[in-house]
């Protein structure tokens, strides 16, 4: 059976990946994946996580599984981050999270459970997103629709045609929207625009679904979370998949929390009772070790303080490498004007580079970008700075 088999392409991002470590050149860099790098250009486990992790190893005691939803202490954390401390949403018990095999686990059981368990087929995804965001949606069973996000002229956002095709969706379609950091644009909606999308939704019957991957990366905890709180208090029904990858650099542990949001506690019960039959009919239940971390981290408060500091540290280094960027394209001699790159949010800048710019970048330079024009900023360093913007005058 298997002869019959064709070729899978190259993932956009992670092929990017596969053929950085095979290419034999010194000096290549690689900006495609969206990884934290501090300026010596490593990606440490951050110091608040290697706390935890010493702590866990101290304590442990069995390698016993977890329930299908994870570790309840871990839910409980992940609902405070997303909804705020003390929410009424969370008071009122019409949210509960489980613990996913990271943000991309978390989407896939959102889409799995909607497909199995409501009417609703379509998925309306912003124009560009996250390349992998149709792969999975469409492998679960659902239609992908695009609504206009990305205005190519002045490198904004076009709300006003956002919200005009946003507005031809049907009641009961899906609607994917990024908390924050948008990915790839980096550019997010004002509050006064997540209030008005709220309103569309809750007009409209459209069921929001949030991929929740950077929070802290933008401008902070809680402030990245306004966007996200602003249209779950107008909405009856929502989604959530959020990561920890980035904000706790557990990249490869995994870990990630898929919530449900619903009209009252009685229906939230059911649609969650169906999240968890999701999950067992896919990978049973989760692996321990993240969220342990994030649960320890969270639940402690000078571990949570030194996470913060740490997470306010990236932040601020990624901004660092933003303005840097533009100056350092300016130096390089280009004169076409990029400072549109550093009002963007968390780890990528929309370069604006098409795919033959972005193809010789990796031939002749060895600096290597998703096709979209897409960089990782997150990946540049004071040292890689220099090789990067030459090439870029290069191409340009
Ligand atoms: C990215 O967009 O680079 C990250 O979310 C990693 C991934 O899985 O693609």
């Amino acid at each position: 059976i298997f002869s019959q088999v064709t070729q899978a392409p190259a993932d956009p991002i992670l092929g990017l990946t596969e053929a950085f470590e095979a290419d034999a050149r010194s000096g290549k860099v690689n900006l495609g994946v969206g990884i934290y790098k501090d300026e010596a250009g490593e990606t440490p486990v951050l110091r608040s996580v290697k706390q935890a992790e010493a702590r866990l190893l101290e304590q442990e005691k069995t390698k016993n599984y977890l329930g299908i939803d994870g570790v309840q202490a871990y839910n409980q954390a992940v609902l405070e981050l997303l909804f705020g401390k003390g929410s009424e949403l969370i008071a009122q018990n019409r949210a509960q999270a489980s613990q996913a095999p990271g943000g991309t686990g978390a989407l896939r059981i959102a889409s799995e459970f909607v497909m199995s368990n409501t009417q609703s087929r379509t998925i309306w995804v912003s124009n560009p997103t996250w390349a992998n965001h149709q792969n999975v949606f469409e492998t679960a069973g659902l239609q992908v629709k695009e609504y206009t996000y990305y205005r190519a002229e002045d490198h904004g956002m076009d709300f006003d045609a956002m919200m005009a095709d946003l507005a031809t969706a049907e009641q009961g379609d899906l609607v994917l929207l990024h908390g924050c950091c948008h990915n790839p644009t980096g550019i997010d909606p004002t509050t006064e625009q997540w209030q008005q999308i709220g309103e569309l939704c809750r007009d409209k019957g459209l069921v929001p679904l949030f991929d929740f991957a950077y929070q802290g990366f933008g401008a902070g905890i809680e402030e990245d979370a306004q966007g996200l709180r602003i249209v779950a208090a107008m909405v009856p029904e929502m989604l959530v998949a959020s990561s920890f990858s980035k904000n706790f650099g557990l990249y490869n542990e995994r870990i990630g929390a898929v919530t449900v949001v619903a009209a009252d506690t009685e229906t939230k019960d059911k649609a969650f009772s169906q999240v968890k039959r999701t999950i067992r009919a896919s990978y049973s239940n989760p692996p321990a070790h993240g969220a342990l971390i994030v649960s320890t981290i969270l639940g402690d408060e000078t571990l949570r303080a030194e996470w913060e500091a740490e997470l306010t540290e990236m932040r601020e280094r990624i901004a660092e490498m933003r303005t840097l960027f533009v100056d350092s394209l300016a130096a390089a001699g280009v004169t076409q004007d990029f400072s549109f790159i550093s009002t963007q949010n968390g780890m990528f800048s929309f370069s604006g580079l098409n795919k033959d710019q972005v193809a010789r970048l990796k031939d002749e330079f060895g600096v290597y970008i998703v096709g979209s024009g897409r960089i990782s900023v997150a990946g540049m360093t004071k040292s890689n700075m220099p090789v990067i913007c030459k090439a870029i005058a290069a191409v340009l």
